[in-house]
């Protein structure tokens, strides 16, 4: 094989428009408009979610807000945002996250069968053409969440550990895109960053973290990543382009 053709990125066929963490009902407020926008300017021909789409922050492991609202009421105000998030993409792809999968893990510590228990897509009142999977690949691109990867550079550990492309979420506070080749291949890791209301209570772990989140999506056109950063105005809106 000759070296310069072996060093591109493969090329693939679909355009991919991966969806950070949102984190609903803690989401941006513009972060649905803002993904419509880009919807309509890149024409995806597959939406792939990269995980934390709801936050379950009552659900969590670690000590929940007590001001904040019950595991029942947030979850109430997540599945009327995601009915509007459906009705923007009423089809797409979900992969496995740690805050989506809250509910599993506190089922599972209470010793309850998953026989008891609803799926993804029930729970989330997901339309019927979107599918909850572990992780995704499409055009040879691998889609997974990212919290098995730790780090700045937790984009290119997973895809040089995928020993593919990758495209992760998770990491909300640093988006960015990373190549890595060698004499025969050339691999990207992107990080779509995140879609979330900074100053939400959910976050409050954030406030003091000298880096803050990057507010992102991702296009994978045809193996090709691009991000597209939302940009915001001094009130924290998006400036709608
Ligand atoms: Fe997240
Ligand atoms: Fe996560």
């Amino acid at each position: 094989m000759e070296i310069g053709e072996a060093m591109r990125l493969k090329q693939g066929k679909e355009v991919v428009l991966a969806i950070p963490d949102m984190q609903i009902p803690f989401h941006h407020k513009d972060a649905f408009n803002f993904l419509e926008y880009i919807k309509n300017k890149v024409k995806p021909t597959k939406i792939v979610c990269i995980g934390d789409s709801i936050d379950s922050h009552a659900l969590s492991d670690y000590i929940s807000n007590p001001d904040g609202m019950s595991a029942g009421h947030e979850h109430k105000s997540a599945l009327e945002y995601l009915k509007e998030f459906y009705q923007i993409f009423p089809k797409g792809i979900e992969v496995d996250s740690n805050h989506n999968n809250r509910i599993f893990r506190r089922a599972c510590k209470s010793g309850i069968p998953k026989v008891f228990l609803k799926s993804y897509k029930e729970f989330m009142q997901a339309p019927k053409q979107w599918d909850f999977l572990q992780h995704i690949i499409i055009d040879n691109v691998m889609y997974e969440h990212g919290d098995s990867v730790s780090g700045q550079v937790a984009a290119r550990t997973a895809a040089l550990g995928n020993m593919r492309s990758t495209v992760i979420g998770h990491h909300h506070n640093s988006a960015g895109i990373t190549y890595v080749a060698n004499r025969e291949v050339m691999l990207f890791g992107m990080n779509v960053g995140c879609l979330i209301d900074n100053e939400a209570y959910a976050f409050e772990y954030n406030k003091r973290n000298k880096t803050q989140p990057t507010l992102a999506c991702g296009v994978i056109d045809k193996g090709v990543p691009i991000l597209y950063p939302m940009i915001i105005n001094s009130k924290g809106r998006w400036v709608g382009k």
